[in-house]
């Protein structure tokens, strides 16, 4: 991993630098997901974690191959923005201690990530068609499709959850 990054000077490197951020955003992800889902106290949230995180698996893996293709090796880049993100949500973990309060603020720190990646993904997916990669593009785009699923999902297990939790939450009382 690097963590200074090299004079970007041309629109395909910043590309190529930008892909390397979204492998470590992956696999910052795919590290601090099990601790979320250890802590759902509903079993559907959790569910949908653990479904969520093996996409975020085949998510590292697509962005490894475009590199590998691109530069023949899956290096990262550090991106900043998923460490404070993953640092919020173990804080998140680790302040709220009422289980099913708790779960409003998980999917809150989920759906915080959910909203970076998809920023993240339809910014590469616009880049690869101004480049011209196509096949990028397409590829970038289903996962695009993949992190918009996975915050509509929350939406709308949060309406349930967030509405079933006040009367269950002394702080509400
Ligand atoms: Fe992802
Ligand atoms: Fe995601």
């Amino acid at each position: 991993m690097k963590l200074f990054s090299a004079n970007i000077e041309d629109f395909r490197t910043l590309y190529i630098t930008n892909l390397q951020k979204a492998l470590d955003m992956e696999q910052t992800i795919i590290k601090a997901l099990p601790d979320l889902i250890d802590n759902a106290a509903d079993a559907n949230l959790s569910v949908a974690l653990q479904h969520h995180l093996e996409e975020t698996r085949g998510h590292a893996a697509k962005v490894e191959s475009l590199l590998q293709q691109h530069t023949g090796e899956a290096s990262t880049e550090t991106c900043k923005a998923i460490h404070a993100l993953a640092t919020e949500a173990s804080d998140t973990i680790k302040d709220v201690t009422d289980p099913s309060f708790r779960d409003i603020a998980l999917i809150g720190a989920a759906q915080q990530v959910e909203h970076h990646e998809i920023a993240v993904y339809g910014t590469l997916k616009n880049w690869a068609s101004l480049l011209g990669l196509t096949q990028d593009a397409a590829v970038l785009e289903s996962i695009e499709a993949q992190e918009f699923k996975a915050d509509s999902l929350l939406t709308q297990l949060s309406a349930r959850i967030n509405a079933e939790a006040p009367a269950n939450t002394p702080a509400y009382r």
